[in-house]
């Protein structure tokens, strides 16, 4: 089927490469010109696991292009929409861009169109599309409207392509519902090769759930929402077991093995992040005040997701005392690991709070420091983790990338001017690091204390040993390597 998928961002350009890879001919638009040609040229606007290779092979075989908003609308017989609903100060959903793609499609398509809105809509915003279109329909278009709502994440969204937990249909019409049952075949029958596992994991029947505009358009709010809510959740038992002296990882398996609660998003840490959770739990309780709903619910959770940043500058503040010049390593800026987004991401957040007390950021990301950048141009950006902990005062873990795991602590506990780890994914242990002399303070575990290593012996062994001398490093990967 000849497709057209406007906008090209994190969902609209992994839905085009995606949908060109199981066999449509794929048109993927979008009105930043600039993204435009970089696509164009092989480069992708952004990282994302196992999307650059399949844009490429795309391309390559000819069934993915790239071309303006104009074009794709005129070519394409189903149009996604998948163009940017930022939240509004009022934090409801602008939905300009969607308007505006709608404006588009009436006054220049003609014949047939299925319009698809992908991105993130509040209810009801299907029927508004529909009354748009009919209203400003140049042509005698004919057309349908479907709600698509889109659950990828980010770091993982080709698999999430391909291996769906459902894929959710909001359409009026049975015409609507058999071609979307057309687009989405070859993954509902069996996927096709996927491009992320060379052996898929167990195919199982994912679930096609068919229904109207406005439950589909629901099912998203809804879903991200409660997924929110159970991270706020497990934040708040964190900081009960913090105060009890309970294990936060031990009650989080205690609670998750419970098949109706689940082990997923039951990890505590610093707060949740990213483009779509903060945004869409902001517009859903709009729409439960424009429904006439009282949502506070969701603005406990989102209350709590706030306070996760504070929480976390009040323990800095709490193991360094005053903040004003200390030095502090930040291992991680993006929302998440395997993606270069900071949008909303606590660690930013963190971040510019440490600087306002004062201290000094030295900071390392192994894919989103350019745009960190562009957002905290006053932090120090390193070329790895050893160096962010040069002389740093604290070594603080924002994003649990895999890199980071196994860091090599002997050379560390060089480099740093204070052994203290704190921890706000919980990547580590106190039992793993004590034997290098490191304090670990984490999130949702009683501090354990460990008696502080000598400074005076440590200084002699930091002046003899030239900062991070590969050889005395055991084998730990390429940014892991202290820096010459
Ligand atoms: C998008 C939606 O914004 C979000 O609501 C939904 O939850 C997921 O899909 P994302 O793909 O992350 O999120 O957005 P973004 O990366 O900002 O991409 C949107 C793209 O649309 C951008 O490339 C932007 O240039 C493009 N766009 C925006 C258009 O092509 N036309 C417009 O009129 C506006
Ligand atoms: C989310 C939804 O998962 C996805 O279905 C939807 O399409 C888009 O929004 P994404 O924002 O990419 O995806 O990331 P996700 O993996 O959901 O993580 C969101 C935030 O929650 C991140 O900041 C992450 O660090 C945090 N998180 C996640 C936790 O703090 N604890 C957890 O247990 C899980």
């Amino acid at each position: 089927m000849q497709i057209s998928v406007v906008g090209a961002g994190y969902v609209g350009l992994t839905t085009a490469a995606c949908l060109a890879e199981i066999g449509h001919q794929v048109l993927c638009a979008d009105n930043d010109l600039g993204k435009l040609e970089k696509l164009n040229s092989g480069r992708l606007p952004f990282y994302e696991p196992h999307l650059d290779s399949l844009v490429q092979a795309n391309v390559a075989s000819g069934r993915l292009r790239f071309v303006s908003p104009a074009e794709a609308i005129e070519k394409g017989r189903a149009i996604f929409i998948c163009v940017g609903t930022p939240p509004l100060e009022n934090g409801e959903a602008d939905l300009s861009a969607i308007e505006s793609v709608a404006r588009t499609i009436a006054a220049t398509a003609r014949g047939y169109r299925l319009v698809i809105e992908k991105s993130t809509v509040p209810v009801q915003t299907a029927n508004r599309l529909w009354k748009h279109l009919s209203i400003y329909n140049a042509s005698g278009l004919e057309f349908d409207v479907v709600s698509n709502p889109e659950f990828l994440r980010e770091g993982s969204a080709v698999g999430d392509f391909f291996h769906p937990d459902r894929i959710v249909i909001g359409a009026e019409s049975p015409r609507a519902v058999s071609m979307m049952k057309e687009i989405y075949g070859p993954v509902l029958t069996s996927p096709a090769t996927c491009p992320v596992h060379s052996h898929c994991p167990p195919v199982h029947e994912i679930p096609l759930i068919v229904t109207d505009t406005n439950s589909a358009e629901l099912v998203k709010h809804a879903s991200n929402s409660f997924l929110a809510m159970k991270i706020s959740f497990i934040n708040l038992v964190a900081d009960a077991c913090e105060a009890a002296g309970a294990d936060i990882a031990k009650v989080a398996e205690g609670i998750g093995s419970d098949q109706r609660i689940g082990q997923s998003f039951l990890n505590p840490g610093i707060g949740f992040g990213g483009f779509c959770f903060p945004k869409d739990l902001q517009a859903f309780v709009r729409i439960g005040e424009r429904l006439g709903c009282d949502f506070s619910l969701l603005k406990e959770v989102e209350k709590i997701n706030l306070r996760r940043a504070e929480q976390f500058v009040a323990k800095v503040k709490k193991e360094l005392w005053v903040l004003r010049g200390k030095t502090l390593a930040v291992w991680g800026l993006a929302f998440k690991p395997d993606t270069d987004d900071v949008r909303f991401a606590p660690a930013l957040n963190i971040a510019t709070r440490l600087m306002a007390e004062g201290a000094h950021i030295r900071a390392y990301d192994p894919q989103a420091m350019q745009r960190a950048k562009d957002e905290l141009p006053e932090v120090t950006y390193c070329l790895s983790p050893y160096e962010a902990a040069q002389n740093a005062d604290a070594i603080l873990i924002l994003t649990e990338w895999a890199e980071f795991r196994h860091p090599d602590w002997a050379n560390l506990a060089k480099a740093v001017a204070h052994r203290l780890v704190i921890d706000g994914r919980n990547l580590y242990s106190a039992h793993e690091l004590a034997p290098h002399g490191f304090q670990y303070v984490c999130v949702g575990k009683p501090h354990v204390p460990q008696l502080p290593v000598a400074t005076s012996a440590k200084e002699l062994v930091v002046s003899q040993v030239p900062v991070a001398s590969p050889l005395s490093a055991p084998t730990v990967s390429a940014s892991m390597q202290p820096q010459p």
